[in-house]
């Protein structure tokens, strides 16, 4: 796989466009190690949860994004759902990135917790939220979630939770996005 390290001014971060879902789709399809879910599934995520969506903007092309949403019953929740990046883009700091423009989304004002699942050995993933929850000088707790029994399907891994925080809005500042 070839790394490429493109200049972080040339990489845009912003919310999805509604026509934007079958893009993120393909992201997400291009990982290879995502959950991937229908597109008419990234496609309604990008018409109606944009306000807590980011997508990586490269040459016209989406490389990258972080979707999520609101907890409905905990509004102080931020839950981030999938973070994804072109393979040859991973690797120089562009997940740090999505996450902080996640958190600065403004379906994201006056939230104070991070949530996140993630599978046992997705070490890429979790050094990630352990690297965010270091800059913003928070707790990062790691809890049971789903067992892989929980899943009907065969083969599906566990997902621990990973909470991070309290953070408080001037906290987002150490974040470069
Ligand atoms: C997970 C993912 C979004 C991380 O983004 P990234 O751009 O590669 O990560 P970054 O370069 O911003 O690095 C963030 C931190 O993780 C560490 N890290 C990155 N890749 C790593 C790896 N493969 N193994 C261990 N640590 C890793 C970095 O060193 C950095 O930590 P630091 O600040 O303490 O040095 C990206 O690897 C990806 O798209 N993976 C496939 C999809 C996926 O698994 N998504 C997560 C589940 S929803």
């Amino acid at each position: 796989m070839i790394h490429e390290e493109i200049p972080d001014q040339d990489i845009r971060l912003r919310a999805p466009r509604p026509d934007e879902g079958g893009a993120i789709w393909e992201v997400a399809r291009d990982t290879g190690t995502l959950d991937l879910n229908s597109s008419y599934l990234y496609m309604l995520l990008a018409r109606d949860f944009a306000d807590t969506c980011v997508v990586a903007e490269h040459q016209d092309r989406i490389v990258g994004f972080a979707s999520g949403y609101r907890r409905p019953r905990h509004p102080e929740v931020l839950f981030l759902w999938q973070v994804g990046i072109r393979p040859a883009l991973q690797g120089h700091g562009l997940g740090k990135r999505l996450v902080a423009a996640f958190l600065r989304q403004p379906g994201a004002d006056r939230a104070s917790l991070l949530e996140t699942t993630i599978s046992p050995d997705n070490e890429a993933s979790r050094a990630l939220f352990r690297a965010i929850a270091r800059e913003l000088e928070t707790d990062c707790r790691v809890s049971p979630c789903f067992a892989a029994g929980d899943f009907p399907e065969p083969g599906h891994e566990a997902e621990e939770l990973f909470t991070i925080g309290p953070y408080r809005p001037g906290a987002l500042n150490r974040l470069i996005s």
